[in-house]
């Protein structure tokens, strides 16, 4: 990750910015298939995206980025494509983690952790151990993420608790369910973006993203630009988000 690329000419307010944002990051595969690629050579030029989003917010002081890494779902994808992913993660943590720890950038994963090759959760884990008192940003991976499961989680674990008497249910709260929830410690997205056109959430954070501000661009995953992404926030600081009251009172 090198932070010397010069900032693209978008103005932004800084007392306006997001504290989270989520990418669904779509369109490696047809990225490839357009230049008669190998899917997997789409997966490359993706994971050089993901360097630059993770610049383009920690330049722009954005304490939270949650990518859409591997889905629950993508386990079913054929094993040659499966492996790529996998070696690709390994390879870009490996590699990023000198930058996070100059950059001060922690990292986190939720999903199904478990379910990951014991390579890539051994690498995760050295990651995560090594940049957990990381403060300035947070860059946070969903693997083998599913946000069905993720709920179906936290319902268990509260049905545990009911059951052990140490919860009343008439006391259960949103933020219990939020506690529950892997993104726990983090503040709810303000901004979901999807590349390359499909208007569809994916099972992705679907109770955080209540309020989200949605951003859905046609442009492929690894032809999204520090521009393309700078013009969204510029778009999104022009919203008025009004959380279901009425323009006056916010
Ligand atoms: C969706 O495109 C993308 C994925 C399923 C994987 C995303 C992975 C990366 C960007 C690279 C590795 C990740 C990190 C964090 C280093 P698709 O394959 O579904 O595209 P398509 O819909 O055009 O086929």
């Amino acid at each position: 990750m090198s932070f010397s690329s010069a900032t693209a000419a978008v103005d932004l307010d800084p007392d306006k910015l997001p504290r989270h944002v989520a990418i669904i990051m779509d369109g490696n595969g047809r990225w490839a298939k357009k230049r008669v690629l190998n899917r997997i050579r789409g997966h490359e030029k993706g994971t050089e995206t993901v360097r630059m989003a993770v610049r383009t917010c920690r330049k722009q002081n954005i304490p939270y980025l949650t990518l859409y890494a591997f889905s629950t779902e993508n386990w079913q994808r054929p094993r040659q494509e499966v492996a790529a992913l996998m070696a690709l993660l390994k390879k870009f943590l490996l590699k990023e983690k000198a930058e996070m720890m100059a950059q001060d950038i922690r990292l986190s994963c939720i999903g199904q952790i478990e379910n990951l090759p014991d390579d890539v959760r051994a690498t995760i884990h050295d990651v995560c151990a090594a940049t957990g008192n990381n403060r300035h940003m947070t860059l946070n991976l969903a693997l083998s993420y599913g946000s069905r499961a993720e709920i179906t989680r936290a319902v268990q674990q509260i049905a545990q608790q009911v059951r052990a008497g140490s919860l009343d249910p008439d006391r259960i709260t949103e933020n219990i369910i939020s506690n529950c929830l892997y993104t726990q410690s983090m503040p709810d997205p303000d901004i979901l973006i999807r590349t390359s056109g499909e208007m569809r959430i994916s099972n992705f954070l679907l109770w955080q993203i209540a309020y989200a501000e949605i951003f859905v661009t046609k442009t492929l995953w690894p032809d999204f630009s520090e521009v393309e992404f700078l013009e969204i926030l510029k778009a999104y600081q022009t919203r008025e988000r009004r959380f279901g009251r009425v323009g006056g009172q916010v």
